[in-house]
């Protein structure tokens, strides 16, 4: 099944090294912008107890989640080690400045 593309705002709309929160009946969605302008999507909700990724820092390719300072990847939704969890991730794409997204996970994360 092809995804069905959401538009969710202009990448302005976010701070680099910040995130935005996109509400979804299935759960709320974390857009990140990192510092050179990519974007990722993630649950916005950390693999260890649940803390609001949105509202972490972003280092490179990573969130630091807000509550116990697990690092989460922004592309694969991984912890990194030694931590051990995954957050499911979000097709994102970006045209011109326009953020569109799928609320459809991306496989690879088995309890997403
Ligand atoms: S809830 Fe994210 S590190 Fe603990």
């Amino acid at each position: 099944m092809s995804n069905e593309w959401i538009e969710v705002g202009s990448i302005n709309d976010i701070p680099r090294k910040g995130a935005r929160v996109v509400r979804m009946p299935e759960g709320d969605i974390a857009v990140f912008r990192t510092a050179d302008d990519r974007i990722f999507a993630l649950r916005d909700k950390c693999p260890h107890k649940g803390g609001p990724l949105s509202q972490g820092i972003v280092h490179d390719t990573k969130v630091a989640c807000p509550l116990h300072d697990w690092k989460i990847q922004l592309d694969t939704g991984e912890a990194v080690a030694p931590d051990e969890g995954c957050a499911a991730t979000f097709p994102v794409k970006l045209e011109g400045e326009t953020i569109y997204l799928s609320a459809k996970p991306n496989d690879g994360c088995p309890n997403a």
